[in-house]
This record gives structure tokens, sequence and C-alpha cells, in this order.
């Protein structure tokens, strides 16, 4: 890290040493009585803290529970709104589970990962992309959003702001609020196929610039970086000393013509201010097991790992051995998985290119389809409903057609919508043979 940033580190440290010790002590309970009566001021005595009051639910979450209840009325609601694979994790990591539960592996584990993890994340990452990582700069956490938390509270103080490229992943904006820190949103427009440019970068950074939150492949746009797009980045991030938080979790979904690249691979001074974050969730359909982890420097590890060990303690003892068979087992249930998407990717691509008044950038990787519906907004569509927001779209959507997506709204994308294509070919033709009627 150059002076500027050392220098601003050391002072931020000095805060936290003073903070640490001018916190307040309470009086001993044997001075007051205990049965004095307190007189709530409001008809509750709970209390629920801003940060989280001003928190927005997860609004693929909610979008999914609303088509779950729609259906519990009996309607056959056709659902994209998921973003998890539908295959069923493959038999030889769920043996791993199985077996682990039989030799006994259902006690504490060291806080941050079991050694056996540690290794096998690395060696999968110098397998896959070159590039090493020691075991201390791992660590395993309960899945990728924890540890997108846990990157967020260990790099970041209140007020410090982090650039997220916008359409962006629900989740990013609310837990960079949530731990104090402020979102600097940068649109990238379709046109330019969703992707940041270096100089959009470069002019968002100001002297409160802490981190920047890069996804690619991208939930929910499916873009994925050019490589010299990546790079571009990575001279900026070098150049204006500035952290990247480098998303990967779709690295293995990636179409024919795109290619992937880990943002720690374009030299050591790169790769001292990365952090990648990455999981089992969507390359190994393992999103129920809760298994992801950060790759950084050591310091940065050791300050993700004292705070995950005061947090939660271990992610899932088992789930651990079932992450190992994952990454050091066959790899070609990714490729038929993959094969499965690149099929949907196909279909659902031709079929919306046919209907009236959408525009979409063609997804390179993840399993999304994100397109602009704006067109539509101020006619009359079925029911006799007239929209004029994503939000209002997907509602209509949803009552008259019986097709669950989410607004673009929740992604920081007005006019769009995403569908998740993470399920069968049966939902799928269903599905757009409903939108298709739906437009027209
Ligand atoms: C971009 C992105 N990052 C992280 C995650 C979280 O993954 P996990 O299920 O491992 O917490 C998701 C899940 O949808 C995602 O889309």
């Amino acid at each position: 890290m150059v002076d500027q940033r050392h220098n601003r580190l050391q002072n931020r440290g000095a805060v936290q040493i003073q903070n640490h010790w001018q916190h307040r002590r309470c009086p001993p309970v044997s001075g007051r009585s205990l049965s004095s009566k307190r007189v709530p001021a409001t008809p509750s005595p709970m209390y629920t803290s801003k940060l989280v009051n001003q928190l927005a639910p997860s609004a693929t979450i909610a979008a999914a529970a609303k088509a779950r209840e729609l259906r519990a009325s009996g309607v056959n609601v056709l659902e994209f709104t998921l973003g998890e694979p539908d295959f069923t994790t493959p038999a030889h990591i769920c043996d791993a589970g199985k077996a682990a539960i039989e030799a006994g592996h259902t006690h504490y584990t060291p806080a941050t990962g079991i050694p056996a993890l540690k290794e096998a994340i690395c060696n999968a990452f110098k397998r896959d992309y070159g590039v090493t990582y020691q075991p201390n700069e791992v660590t395993v956490s309960n899945g990728a959003k924890h540890a997108i938390h846990n990157v967020l509270a260990a790099v970041c103080e209140p007020g410090d702001e982090v650039i997220i490229p916008t359409p962006f992943w629900v989740s990013y904006s609310a837990l960079v609020e949530l731990v104090g820190a402020v979102p600097v949103l940068v649109d990238t427009p379709e046109e330019a196929g969703f992707c940041m440019t270096a100089d959009q970068f470069r002019g968002a950074i100001t002297d409160k610039t802490r981190l920047l939150m890069l996804n690619s492949p991208s939930n929910p746009t499916g873009a994925v970086y050019p490589v010299e797009a990546l790079e571009a980045l990575a001279r900026v991030a070098v150049e204006k000393d500035v952290i990247v938080m480098s998303d990967e979790i779709y690295d293995k979904l990636i179409y024919d013509g795109y290619t992937f690249k880990t943002f720690a691979s374009f030299g050591d001074d790169v790769k001292e201010r990365t952090i990648i974050v990455n999981g089992v969730s969507k390359a190994y359909a393992m999103t129920g097991w809760r298994i992801g982890w950060t790759l950084a420097p050591k310091e940065v590890s050791a300050a993700i790992n004292k705070l995950q060990s005061q947090q939660t303690s271990n992610p899932c003892s088992i789930s651990q051995h079932a992450a190992i068979a994952a990454l050091d087992g066959p790899q070609d249930c990714i490729g038929e998985m993959l094969e499965q998407f690149q099929k949907r990717r196909e279909y659902v691509l031709t079929r919306l290119r046919a209907m009236p008044g959408l525009t979409f950038a063609d997804p390179g990787g993840a399993f999304y389809a994100f397109f602009n519906v704006s067109s539509h907004f101020g006619r009359e569509l079925p029911g006799g409903v007239t929209v004029d927001n994503s939000s209002d779209f997907c509602t209509a959507l949803l009552e008259h057609a019986h097709v669950a997506l989410v607004t673009g709204d929740a992604f920081g994308a007005p006019g769009y919508v995403r569908l998740s294509f993470a399920t069968s070919m049966d939902v799928i033709e269903a599905g757009l043979d409903a939108i298709e009627k739906f437009l027209s």
C-alpha cells in the first residue's frame, strides 16, 4: 500500500484504540434498586437499531415469497426469481457429507475453516487460474454472502465510500450500509454491456474511497468483463490505491465465446489490493450447504479471522468436508450443469429477441437474463392494467400471467427485470409463452 493509504490507516488505528479505551462502564448493580419501575417511552420497551431499520429486505427473497403465496392459493406460478441452480448437489459431494457425519465430524472446527479445506481451496485456485495463495490467506465462511459482509466489516470505516458498478447484486448496497459505509453507485449502461470503464472508475474515486465491489460474471446482468477492461480497472486500483473485492461466485458459469479471468491474476501489485470472494454455492449446486470464502492478503485475512471467530465461529463442519470433495473431486459435474444452462440461455435469448420492445445485453455468464421492459410502460396490458415502473410491471405479470420475475429496481436498474433461467426447460418454455402473450 502506498504512503497516503498507510497514513490514513495509521490514523484510523489511533482513533479505534482511543474509542476502545473510552467505552462506557455501567455502575455496579448494587447501586440501584432492581425493583424500581421503568416507564417505557413507547408502548413497547423493545428497540431495533436505526442501521437495521433502514435496510430493505432482500428483493429476490421477497419476490419468491410473493410467488409462493400465490402458489399456495392454488395458482400454477411460473417462477424465475431465485438465483440458485435447480440441480441437486452431485452424488459424490453428498456422499462426502454423509461420510463426515459417520466419521463424527460433528463438532466445532477451527473458526475459519479446517486446514484440509483451506488447502483444497488454494489448490483449486492454482489449478484453475495459476495464482498461488497460502492457507493463511483463506477464510472459510457461511456462504459467499457472509464472506462479503466479513470483507466490508474488516476493511471499511463508517463514512468510507464503496464504489458499486450498477446494476449490482441486491445485497451489495445493503451490506455496505450495514457497516456504516456509503455506497457510491456507478451506472453502467446496457450499450456498454453493463461493464464499468476505467474512466468511470477513476471519476468515482474520492479521498473517502475505500473499496470497489466488482462482480464478474454479474448477478443480475450476466455481464462478463472483457480481460482488457478488467486489467484497465486493475491499473486504476493500483494507481489510486483502492482495494478491490472481486466477487467471483459465478466463475465457472461462463458461456461459449466469453472468458473468465480472476482479478488476482494481473500481477502482484494488483493481487495485494485484491480480495477474492467465492464459494461452492453456484458451481456445485450447493446453496444450502453454506460454504463460501475469501482469499486475501494475510493481514486482511487475519482481520477477517478475528471478526469471524467472535461473530459466528466455524461454518458447518459437515459442509466443509463436502466442499473438499467438490473442489478435489471430479469436475465434470460443472460441465454437465453448464451444458444445461447453455441450452436454456440460447432458448431464452432467442425468445426474448423475438418479443416486442425488449432490449438486453447478452449474458456471458451466470444464469440470468436482464432485460428492459420500459417500452411497455404507459400502455394498457392484459387485465386492463397500465404500469410505469418495473416493480408494478412484475406485480402485473405475476397477477395476470402468473410469471414471477424480479424487478430491476432492486438491482439499482429501473426499467429492467431479471429472469433466472436456473429452472427446468418446461417452466422456461411455459414462462416465455406467458410473457410473450402478456406483452403482445
Ligand atoms: C453475486 C453474488 N454474490 C454472492 C452470492 C451469495 O452466495 P452464497 O449463497 O454462497 O452466500 C450470490 C448469491 O446469489 C450472488 O449472486
